[in-house]
């Protein structure tokens, strides 16, 4: 009988608390709404119908520069994860080279669009061709710089960025030169996004340099064409990211899975 009473004591205690709790959680939650409706303009809706996803390519017809295919486009799961990264890290400032159609730079104006705060992307292409968003909504994100990215540092240079992009042109020389001179542009805890880590080997030696320099949390994935992405935050300044000579002298098109065997033997 005692034991009985001592018993149910215990329970109605337990339901007075957990009671509490849910109380305090549902007194203390603020709701605030994701705007939930999808910012992507039709033409860019249009354009991820086109996706296969068995050979990560756009079979994009109505394409502005004439091809029966588009495989240098991100592979869209890619470009949602870049997307729904965005959306957590908010960047205010991005920077990004090798604008291409503008594919890349149209999913993450729509991811600061969606999320409703004030970002800019200056996007950086020595080719000047038709580009998604424009003559949408996304445009008033996006500041285009019709240069190489070498001649473009001079129009960025006192900029403070919070996402770098880097997927413009694939050798080492170039993507190592590009990461060197703009990564110290990047706040401590900023992000630099790059795709073709894993299929360009000049790419991957890049993501290697920011291993290595231990100033960098890396993190890689293969991709649908397997060209690979890579997300990397910066968490503390240092000195220039070196540039090795030797590599400077590798073709664009070596393709030997520098960063899939580094991974494998280094650990990352
Ligand atoms: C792979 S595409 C970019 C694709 C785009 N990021 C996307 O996923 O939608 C590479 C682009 O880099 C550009 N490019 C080549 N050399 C460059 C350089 N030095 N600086 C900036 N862009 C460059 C090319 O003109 C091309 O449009």
């Amino acid at each position: 009988m005692f034991k009985k009473l001592k018993s149910r004591i215990k329970e109605v205690g337990r339901n007075i608390v957990y009671e509490g709790i849910n109380q305090y959680y549902i007194n203390t939650q603020h709701h605030t709404p994701v705007n939930n409706s999808s910012t992507l303009p039709n033409k860019i809706i249009q354009f991820e119908k086109t996706y296969d996803a068995n050979e990560g390519i756009y079979h994009w017809k109505e394409n502005f520069i004439g091809l029966e295919y588009d495989n240098c486009s991100m592979e869209l799961e890619a470009a949602k994860v870049w997307s729904a990264w965005v959306k957590l890290i908010k960047p205010k400032i991005v920077v990004e080279t090798g604008t291409y159609v503008g594919y890349s730079t149209s999913i993450i104006a729509a991811a600061i669009e969606e999320i409703g705060y004030e970002g800019i992307i200056y996007t950086i292409d020595p080719w000047n061709i038709p580009h998604l968003w424009e003559d949408t909504n996304l445009a008033r994100f996006i500041n285009f710089i019709n240069l190489p990215s070498d001649k473009a540092l001079h129009q960025i240079k006192d900029l403070n960025i919070d996402l770098l992009v880097c997927d413009s042109l694939h050798s080492y020389q170039n993507t190592m030169w590009e990461i060197a001179n703009y990564e110290p542009l990047l706040e401590e805890g900023g992000y630099i996004f790059m795709h073709d880590t894993v299929l360009f080997d000049g790419v991957g030696a890049v993501v290697e340099t920011l291993i290595k320099s231990r100033r960098f949390e890396v993190i890689t994935a293969d991709t649908a064409r397997k060209c690979g992405v890579t997300i990397a935050r910066k968490i503390l300044s240092g000195e220039k990211l070196p540039i090795d000579e030797e590599k400077n002298k590798w073709p664009e098109n070596l393709h030997n899975d520098y960063l899939r065997d580094f991974l494998r033997k280094d650990g990352g």
